[in-house]
């Protein structure tokens, strides 16, 4: 079972169970900068705040003599069945944080049926993860047919040439969707790295999936007398960083072409864009034809200032009705979050920090034992709430609260 997973009664685990630790655990054991580039939001870091507190304003009214065992966690997205309502991230460079790395995080998740969302940063290359991912699931004694689940996350080039390169490549190495995220299409003001000079990607930590990919590297030789990135990284950084944060170049109408490149490339899977906050964008995106959303403010690191994601979910779900599927992120921290989000409406959510702190305090030992933490919790709380599947997950059990704690 789920508890059994996460915890060995009599032994200490190895990163905090206390979600408000982790911060602190991990900034003892991360270099500055990196714990930094995680632990940083936007400006005053208002909506990064704003994100928890919007979770403490509403609360469970649990229910009980009733059946929850076997309690199932599965929940169906896009016509698959995913072992649960819980999907990593994508968040990039994760070099910075830990030698372990995406491979590190996405073998954790790959062993526990959680389900990676590969980064357009990442600072390892998509083929790469995917083999060790697909060789954990493999390896691990609880998952059994088939290969790691995952997704792709897209920062979208300016060229469509290499947008076409990036989703053949995620359609080749396996991913079941294609996540588009709308709200980074520039940098934002993170004062923690600004104070430091901090840019991972300016130094190329962050630029594998661009470095490994053939079509950037070929226009790069082109447009640099024949260097590699290798043979000149700041110059290449530099290309692949206003390739893929490339202003406001895009469309709501650019989408039809995007939807045509992912067929082409004989993506199957659906289409999704993260960082949906408004009513009205919601709309827009069930007009242009896309699968589902993210809703989502970046965890607080964008704009400053942003109404928090839980804010808006229940109205944005109510706007786009059973047609097309909403997950959310931003400040997921506990079981009872979970069901929180899952009850407004969500299908499925994202984590992203929680699980970036433990790669940084023990690498992929440290986030599987986050990610089965928070499985446990999350198991434990639907029980202790008198719910036993994700199905029953709905609006009658909370109730919102004039205070916060
Ligand atoms: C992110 N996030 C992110 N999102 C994305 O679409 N592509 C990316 O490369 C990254 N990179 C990234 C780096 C770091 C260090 C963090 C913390 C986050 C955002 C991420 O996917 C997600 O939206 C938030 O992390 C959710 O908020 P919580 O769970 O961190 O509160």
């Amino acid at each position: 079972d789920l508890y059994a997973k996460a915890i060995i009664m009599g032994e200490k685990p190895i990163v905090t169970t206390d979600p408000n630790k982790l911060e602190e655990q991990a900034r003892g054991k991360m270099t500055k900068e990196g714990f930094n580039y995680v632990f940083g939001g936007a400006g005053e870091q208002s909506t990064m705040q704003a994100n928890r507190l919007a979770f403490r304003q509403w609360k469970l009214i649990p229910r009980f003599l009733r059946p929850t065992v076997p309690r199932d966690l599965r929940v169906e997205l896009f016509g698959k069945t995913y072992d649960c309502p819980i999907l990593m991230a994508p968040v990039g460079v994760q070099s910075a944080y830990h030698e372990d790395a995406e491979i590190g995080v996405a073998s954790a998740c790959a062993e526990l049926g959680v389900p990676f969302i590969y980064s357009t940063a990442s600072s390892t290359a998509l083929e790469d993860v995917a083999t060790a991912a697909d060789a954990a699931f493999a390896a691990s004694s609880d998952t059994s047919t088939g290969r790691a689940p995952r997704w792709f996350q897209l920062y979208w080039p300016l060229s469509d040439e290499i947008t076409a390169s990036l989703l053949s490549r995620a359609v080749a190495a396996g991913c079941d969707a294609l996540i588009v995220t709308l709200d980074t299409f520039s940098l934002s003001w993170r004062p923690l790295d600004l104070d430091a000079g901090y840019l991972p990607f300016a130094t190329g930590t962050g630029n594998a999936l661009g470095f490994s990919d053939p079509v950037f590297r070929r226009r790069f030789a082109a447009d640099s007398s024949g260097d590699t990135p290798e043979d000149n990284p700041l110059a290449a950084s530099r290309a692949w960083t206003s390739e893929v944060f490339s202003g406001d170049a895009h469309s709501w109408s650019d989408l039809a072409t995007l939807r045509r490149l992912w067929a082409e490339a004989g993506g199957a899977g659906p289409v999704l864009l993260k960082g949906v906050l408004s009513v009205d964008d919601a709309a827009l995106a069930r007009r242009a034809g896309v699968d589902g959303i993210v809703v989502s403010n970046h965890g607080g690191r964008q704009l400053d200032g942003a109404v928090p994601a839980l804010e808006v979910l229940p109205e944005i779900v109510d706007a786009v009705g059973a047609d097309m599927a909403v997950l959310f992120d931003s400040g997921i921290r506990t079981g009872a979050d979970v069901i929180k989000a899952l009850a407004l409406g969500a299908r499925a959510v994202l984590v992203g920090r929680p699980v970036i702190y433990s790669l940084g305090i023990a690498g992929g030992k440290g986030a599987k034992a986050v990610l089965a933490g928070l499985l446990a919790d999350l198991d434990q709380s639907m029980g202790l709430a008198g719910v036993q599947n994700v199905g029953e997950l709905k609006r009658n059990i909370l109730r919102r609260v004039q205070y916060g704690g």
